[in-house]
């Protein structure tokens, strides 16, 4: 049995987040510039958008570009932010074949506007949508969302709209860019980096972490269908024992 025919629909995650790594050295082992990698990066998220929509799984996060990643040469930076306009025109017929809603969380007003213009267009295109919600974090970092829910916080409690005893965990998640989408329960990380490179620190708090050593032009849907199949055989215990979870 295929290993997508061993998993088990009522125990996949309604939301997987993953931080695709490895495009760089990817194209580096090739001889070929960083960007050629970025390139040829779009076909695993072909990949795992297809993948994902065809195993009814709601919300798929891909960390595209971090916060950080603006410190990067400007010739890289350029280069894929073109190629984000090209993918997103390009992609938005398929998102719709598929029932892909888009989305995207991140200081977005940091974004060139030409891609700020295209990302509107396909949200917009791909609004109606009751499938898979694709989210894109772009400009996005968890350290800068949770300074802007701290700001929108503080603010409602100085004009009387909210009292200091009433902030708890929701009122957080509420204030932050993932506002109304369930934590994800898995996060999976490409290229073998051990880290999370301030990637939804807060909604990762329970996510189960697989790491694979696969770079990420290089992952298929089998790669995505192997990630599943582990977060399957985890015991999530939310803080209580195994024993309780068995009664
Ligand atoms: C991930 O691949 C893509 C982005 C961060 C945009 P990298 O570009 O980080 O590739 P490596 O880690 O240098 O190999
Ligand atoms: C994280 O990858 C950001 C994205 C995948 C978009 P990086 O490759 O930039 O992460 P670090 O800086 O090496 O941790
Ligand atoms: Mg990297």
């Amino acid at each position: 049995m295929s290993v997508k025919d061993q998993l088990i629909k009522e125990r996949l995650p309604k939301h997987v987040a993953i931080i695709m790594d490895g495009n760089g050295r990817w194209a580096k082992k090739r001889g070929n510039s960083r960007v050629f990698g970025h390139k040829n990066g779009v076909k695993a998220v072909r990949a795992v958008t297809e993948a994902a929509a065809e195993l009814e799984i709601d919300y798929v996060t891909l960390y595209a570009f971090s916060t950080e990643n603006w410190r990067r040469p400007k010739m890289e930076v350029d280069a894929l932010m073109s190629l984000l306009v090209k993918t997103i025109s390009a992609e938005t017929k398929t998102l719709n074949k598929n029932n892909v809603r888009l989305a995207v969380i991140g200081c977005i007003d940091t974004l060139p506007k030409d891609v700020r213009v295209k990302l509107m267009e396909c949200i917009d295109a791909t609004s109606q949508n009751t499938g898979l919600t694709l989210c894109l974090a772009l400009s996005y970092s968890s350290r800068w969302e949770i300074t802007e829910a701290v700001k929108n916080i503080a603010t409602a409690v100085k004009n009387d709209e909210l009292n200091v005893e009433d902030i708890d965990a929701d009122v957080i998640s509420n204030n932050l860019t993932t506002q109304g989408i369930p934590d994800p329960e898995l996060m999976i990380r490409t290229s073998g980096e051990l880290r999370i490179s301030n990637f939804l620190m807060w909604q990762l708090a329970y996510a189960e972490l697989y790491f694979c050593d696969t770079l990420w032009p290089d992952f298929q849907k089998q790669d995505f269908y192997e990630a599943l199949m582990d977060f399957q055989s985890r015991e999530r215990r939310f803080g209580k024992t195994s024993e309780q979870l068995k009664k």
